[in-house]
């Protein structure tokens, strides 16, 4: 029988458990998955943990989320085809639900089963190689420190993208009298009320850690970007400057001659793709772009065609993305798909990744993304869902942040997979200071 290894269980590596389940229920003949999870429960980065650095056996903490992180798009862009949130819920919910909303519905979704009969829990993959048609995977059960080994046809890569940070170095770090940290080690905004906040950075966690920092009472809060401003009208005690050129005891003093007392520096600055498990010639070395190379239809490694990576992609589209991705893989490690030779693999990579380096701005690349999520559902049975509504959805999502970036989560769109429409929540995101899933579904 076909054995499959998937490592990881966030939401991409549960969306490779539901492709299976779903396949199964249909009277399918499945093969044999075998699930590793680091952490002691699924759910990936939504899993929030208090931590940061290293957890109670030594090993680096995955996680990056925080306190007070609400969606940062319309939650009706990462819907479930096969698992709206009208039927979790039983009622339409607002478009920007915070962290904790969101981490209930995607466990909602596979809890119904027995998939986690499937999952070795803080069992962490050690090693991975490929030797005469199986791949041998080492793992270490953390809490006994024990090593074992298996055999496996195929292997399922879904570790994510996001937890080991990019973290640069500026002149005067060394004797900065105040903190200095990543967005993945920042957890709670109230830190930081009444201090002076330097954020380096230009994407979403510099947009968000920055509003965050301001909405829980920063004294001031300064965004250094590196090469394009996001340009947001930022609220009162926000602005954005031109590249950190060095820190002089607790001044901050940046290339466009802006000079700016600092209490902290928090660098967000990105992550690396990091797989210290895999074999060299297994491994993906991507930035974070829309179509890493080397990856057919964003997926199979081009190299070795047992090989499946899910969700190494940057994010406009999430959820249902990784669905389609799931279960294209599920289709393929099930021989419903072949996949073409060599010469067409090449061809259709490099047709997406040039495609890719011609992006010029928010509205192309998520053009860009939809036809790539549309090109994979078209692939398999994934169910119905209106990925033209959710390009749409974008994009007025993108124009009401430029309109304003403290009030575009109070919003509300349309499902594409049941049609109904969200209310709005009853308190604006920007006074909205408890998060709780109960103030967010009750109030
Ligand atoms: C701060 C932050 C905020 C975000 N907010 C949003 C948002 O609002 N909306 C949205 O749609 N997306 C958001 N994202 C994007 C996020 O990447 C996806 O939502 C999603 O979590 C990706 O799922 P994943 O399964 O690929 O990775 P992860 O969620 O990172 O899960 C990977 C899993 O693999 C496990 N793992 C890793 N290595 C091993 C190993 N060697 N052995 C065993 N297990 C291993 C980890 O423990 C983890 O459970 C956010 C990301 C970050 C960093
Ligand atoms: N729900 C939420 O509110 C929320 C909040 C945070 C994050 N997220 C998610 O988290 C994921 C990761 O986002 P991210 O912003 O952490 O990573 P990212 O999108 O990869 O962006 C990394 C940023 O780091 C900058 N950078 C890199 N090196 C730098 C340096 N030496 N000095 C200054 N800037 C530097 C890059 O700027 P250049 O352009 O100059 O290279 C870029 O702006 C995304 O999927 C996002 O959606 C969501």
């Amino acid at each position: 029988m076909t054995k499959v290894a998937i490592i990881g269980t966030g939401p991409c590596g549960l969306s490779m458990l539901r492709a299976f389940e779903q396949a199964e229920k249909k009277g399918e003949k499945i093969p044999e998955v075998v699930c590793f999870e680091k952490q002691e429960d699924w759910g990936g980065l939504w899993n929030y943990s208090w931590r940061t650095g290293s957890d109670q056996y030594g090993d680096p903490v995955p996680n990056s989320m925080y306190r007070y992180l609400w969606s940062n798009g319309p939650k009706e862009c990462l819907e479930f085809a096969d698992y709206s949130f009208d039927e979790h819920f039983g009622k339409p919910i607002p478009s920007f639900p915070p962290r904790e909303v969101l981490y209930n519905y995607i466990i909602g979704r596979v809890s119904k089963g027995n998939l986690k009969d499937k999952i070795k829990f803080n069992t962490k993959v050690t090693n991975v190689f490929y030797n005469s048609d199986k791949f041998e995977v080492s793992y270490q059960n953390k809490t006994n420190g024990e090593i074992s080994k298996d055999n496996f046809d195929y292997v399922v890569v879904s570790t994510g993208h996001f937890s080991v940070p990019f973290i640069p170095q500026y002149k005067g770090m060394d004797s900065f009298p105040g903190r200095i940290m990543h967005s993945h080690d920042f957890r709670d905004a109230e830190e930081f009320r009444d201090k002076n906040v330097i954020v380096l950075g230009s994407s979403y966690s510099a947009e968000d850690v920055a509003l965050q920092c301001n909405k829980y009472g920063a004294k001031s809060v300064t965004i250094g970007y590196r090469h394009n401003p996001m340009g947001f009208k930022w609220p009162k005690g926000m602005k954005e400057v031109y590249y950190l050129d060095r820190l002089e005891g607790k001044k901050a003093i940046f290339k466009d001659k802006t000079e700016q007392e600092a209490d902290v520096i928090i660098l967000c600055t990105g992550y690396l793709h990091h797989f210290p498990f895999l074999d060299e010639n297994l491994s993906l070395r991507t930035g974070n772009r829309l179509y890493p190379p080397k990856l057919y239809k964003g997926v199979v490694w081009q190299d070795n065609h047992k090989l499946i990576y899910l969700g190494m992609q940057d994010q406009f589209h999430t959820f249902n993305m990784f669905d389609c991705q799931a279960w294209y893989a599920r289709d393929v490690i099930m021989g419903k798909i072949q996949i073409p030779n060599d010469d067409e693999i090449e061809k259709d990579i490099n047709k997406w990744v040039s495609m890719e380096e011609k992006l010029e701005n928010p509205d192309q690349m998520i053009d860009f993304q939809t036809e790539y999520t549309k090109e994979l559902h078209e692939m398999s049975n994934y169910p119905k869902i209106d990925f033209e509504l959710i390009r749409k959805h974008f994009k007025e999502w993108e124009h009401h942040k430029v309109e304003d970036i403290s009030t575009y989560r109070n919003k509300a769109f349309s499902s594409p997979v049941t049609g109904s429409v969200a209310p709005v929540h009853h308190t604006p995101w920007a006074s909205a200071m408890d998060d709780s899933m109960k103030t967010f579904l009750n109030k």
